[in-house]
C-alpha cells in the first residue's frame, strides 16, 4: 500500500575510505536511479557510544556527506539529511519505546558484542540499550520498505520488523473497522465488491494465495477508492489490522570486502585505510608498503595470492587477464610484489580521479553542502510528519 522507498544511514566517522565506497556507497548511488532514496548521517547513533567525546561529530558529518556527494549521490535524486535535524526521529523513538520489551533489546547480538569490544567505554547507558529502537524509528518514520545494510545490521532490521508488527497489532485497531470496511466495499461498486468477497473468502477459508494476490491487484486498480479505504480493505482481506507502520526488508549488500593495508578489516581506527579521496602519491605509498604473503621474503620466493591481502584488491580492481598474470607470476616468483601491486595502484588512482573532481566544488563551498542538507532535512521532515500524524492518532494523541 505504500510506495517503494529506500532508506539508509551511516554514523558520521569523517572521511570515507574505499571500504565504505565499495561496501555501501556504490550501491547507494545505483539505488538512487531505481527508487526514491533517503540517506542520512546518524549523528544521534554516534552519541549512543561516543557520548563522552562529541567534539567532532558535526565536522565528521560534513566530511562524510561531501564524500557521499563525491561518490556520485545526486541531491536532485536522493534526499540527504542529518538525523538530529529531523526531530520526528526522536518522537517516534520515544513512542516505539512504549511497546518495546526491554528483553528484546538485551537479546540483540550487537548489544553484548559492542559492550565487550568497546570495553574502554561505559556502555550501560539507556541510549545505547535503546539504539535498535532508534534505528527502527529511523526506518519506520519514512515507511521505508528497503534498507540497504551490511550483514552486521541485519539483526537490527529484524527487530524493526518485530516492532512494526507489534505496533500494528496493538494500534492498528480502528474503532468501527468492520463498518468502515463495509462502507469501503460499497464504494468499490457491486461487481468488484462481489469479486473481492469471493477472493477474500477463498483466501481466508482455504488459504488460497493466488486469491490474495488477485484481490490485492483488484484493490490497486480500483479507481473508486481513496488511499485510506484501499488500505482498510487490504487489511480486511487478510483479517489483519490496519498497517500503520509497514515492515521493511533489509537489502543485504553483497559487496566485495575490502581488506585494510594489513589484511584486517579496513578501518580508520586501525590506521589501515585508503581514503576515497587520497593524493595519488599517497595511494602509491600506501599500496607499495602494504603487506603481502609473508612467504615471499625474497623476490625469488614463490607466494600464494590467497594468503596475500593485495589479492582481494585485484579481485575488485583488476581484469580477469591481470588476475591470471598475478596468479601465474606470484606462484612461480615470476613477478615481484611491487610489480604486482602496480595495476591496483593505477586502478585506485583512476577510480578516484572523478571522485576528487566532483568533491572539489563542495570542498570550495561548504555553504553548498549546508544548503543541500537543509533542503534534504525539509524533505525528510515533511515525509516523517505524515507518519507521525497517523502514529499519534493511533496512540490516542490526536489533539487537533
Ligand atoms: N546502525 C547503522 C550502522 O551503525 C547506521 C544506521 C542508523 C542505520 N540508523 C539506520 C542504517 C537506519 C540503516 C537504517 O551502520
Ligand atoms: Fe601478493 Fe602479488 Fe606479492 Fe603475490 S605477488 S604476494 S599476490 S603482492
Amino acid at each position: 500500500m505504500f510506495a517503494d522507498r529506500v532508506l539508509s544511514g551511516m554514523r558520521p566517522t569523517g572521511r570515507m575510505h574505499i571500504g565504505h565506497y565499495h561496501g555501501a556507497l556504490k550501491n547507494w548511488v545505483r539505488l538512487q536511479h531505481e527508487y526514491e532514496c533517503l540517506y542520512f548521517a546518524a549523528d544521534w547513533h554516534a552519541l549512543t557510544t561516543h557520548y563522552e567525546t562529541p567534539e567532532d561529530i558535526a565536522a565528521m558529518t560534513w566530511e562524510m556527506i561531501i564524500d557521499w556527494l563525491a561518490a556520485g549521490i545526486d541531491p536532485a535524486r536522493a534526499t540527504l539529511f542529518v538525523q538530529s535535524r529531523v526531530l520526528e526521529h526522536a518522537e517516534l523513538t520515544l513512542l516505539l519505546g512504549m511497546v518495546t520489551p526491554v528483553a528484546w533489546l538485551e537479546r540483540v547480538p550487537t548489544y553484548k558484542d559492542q559492550q565487550q569490544k568497546l570495553a574502554d567505554r561505559d556502555l550501560t547507558n539507556f541510549g545505547f540499550l535503546g539504539y535498535p529502537v532508534m534505528m527502527s524509528a529511523d526506518i519506520l518514520v519514512y515507511r521505508a520498505n528497503m534498507v540497504p545494510v551490511g550483514e552486521d545490521q541485519l539483526a537490527h532490521i529484524e527487530i524493526t520488523r518485530e516492532l512494526a508488527r507489534r505496533f500494528n497489532h496493538i494500534y492498528g485497531r480502528e474503532p468501527g473497522f468492520e463498518e468502515k470496511a463495509q462502507a469501503a466495499l460499497k464504494k468499490l461498486g457491486g461487481k468488484l465488491a462481489g469479486r473481492y468477497e469471493t477472493l477474500r473468502a477463498a483466501y481466508q477459508e482455504k488459504g488460497d494465495a493466488a486469491a490474495l494476490t488477485d484481490a490485492r491487484d483488484l484493490l490497486a486498480a480500483a479507481s473508486s477508492l481513496g488511499a485510506a479505504d484501499r488500505e482498510r480493505l487490504a487489511g480486511y482481506l487478510e483479517g489483519t489490522r490496519r498497517t500503520i507502520l509497514p515492515e521493511p526488508s533489509g537489502l543485504l549488500t553483497e559487496n566485495a570486502k575490502v581488506p585494510g593495508l594489513d589484511g584486517r578489516k579496513m578501518s580508520k581506527s586501525y590506521g589501515n585505510a585508503v581514503l576515497m579521496r587520497e593524493e595519488p602519491a599517497e595511494v602509491t605509498r600506501k599500496i607499495r608498503t602494504m603487506q603481502t604473503d609473508p612467504a615471499r621474503v625474497r623476490r625469488t620466493d614463490p607466494g600464494d595470492p590467497e594468503k596475500c591481502p593485495v589479492w582481494p584488491l585485484h579481485k575488485i580492481y583488476s581484469s580477469e587477464a591481470t588476475r591470471q598474470w598475478v596468479v601465474q607470476g606470484c606462484t612461480t616468483a615470476g613477478i615481484g610484489c611491487l610489480e604486482c601491486k602496480q595495476p591496483v595502484i593505477d586502478a585506485i588512482i583512476a577510480e578516484q580521479k572523478p571522485i576528487i573532481e566532483r568533491a572539489q566544488k563542495y570542498v570550495d563551498d561548504p555553504k553548498l553542502v549546508h544548503a543541500i542538507v537543509a533542503d534534504g532535512c525539509d524533505r525528510a521532515r515533511a515525509l516523517a510528519q505524515q507518519t507521525l500524524r497517523d502514529v499519534r492518532a493511533a496512540m490516542g494523541l490526536a489533539y487537533d
